[in-house]
């Protein structure tokens, strides 16, 4: 069988196109069975709180150089008692909502968490100084949105 010189070409062309094709779409399917860095936990959103550590939110002294932090997020507000954490140290902070997307964004700092239910949104941070932080909500969740706020007290 006699093939045209264009028509070698276009076939050849066509064979790389599939090879290149097929791997991105196999490169991209493995490396989605690869959690996302940040590490996303899946949790219920109707049984937040009865789900560990969020059935028992606030600080928790996990050795003598970290802390956990355990928030749950939802319309208009973040329960979370008394949160007071040590400067120097690292508070592994863990987010969730009950209901929609909120974020957990802390002022002055680089912590700016996206809280989404069904995940549990994880983010260690050292606190430098010591001094009162605000707790605030940037992501538009509902009418009562920019009263969603707390503190965060560095000692
Ligand atoms: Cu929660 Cu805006």
């Amino acid at each position: 069988m006699h093939l045209h010189k264009f028509e070698k070409i276009w076939l050849v062309f066509g064979i790389i196109s599939l090879i290149v094709f097929l791997s991105i779409v196999g490169v991209t399917a493995f490396s989605q069975d690869h959690h996302p860095s940040g590490g996303m936990d899946t949790i219920d959103p109707k049984k937040v709180d009865q789900t560990a550590p969020f059935d028992n939110p606030g600080v928790t002294q996990i050795d003598d150089d970290t802390y956990q932090v355990a928030i749950v997020a939802s319309a208009f507000s973040y329960t979370a008692p008394e949160l007071r954490v040590p400067a120097g140290k690292e508070i592994i902070f863990k987010v969730t909502s009950k209901d929609v997307v909120h974020s957990f964004t802390i002022d002055d700092t680089k912590v700016n968490m996206m809280v989404v239910p069904g995940q549990i949104t994880t983010r260690a941070y050292t606190f430098d100084k010591p001094g009162k932080y605000l707790i605030l909500c940037n992501e538009y969740c509902g009418t009562g949105h920019h009263f969603m706020f707390t503190e965060i007290e560095v000692y």
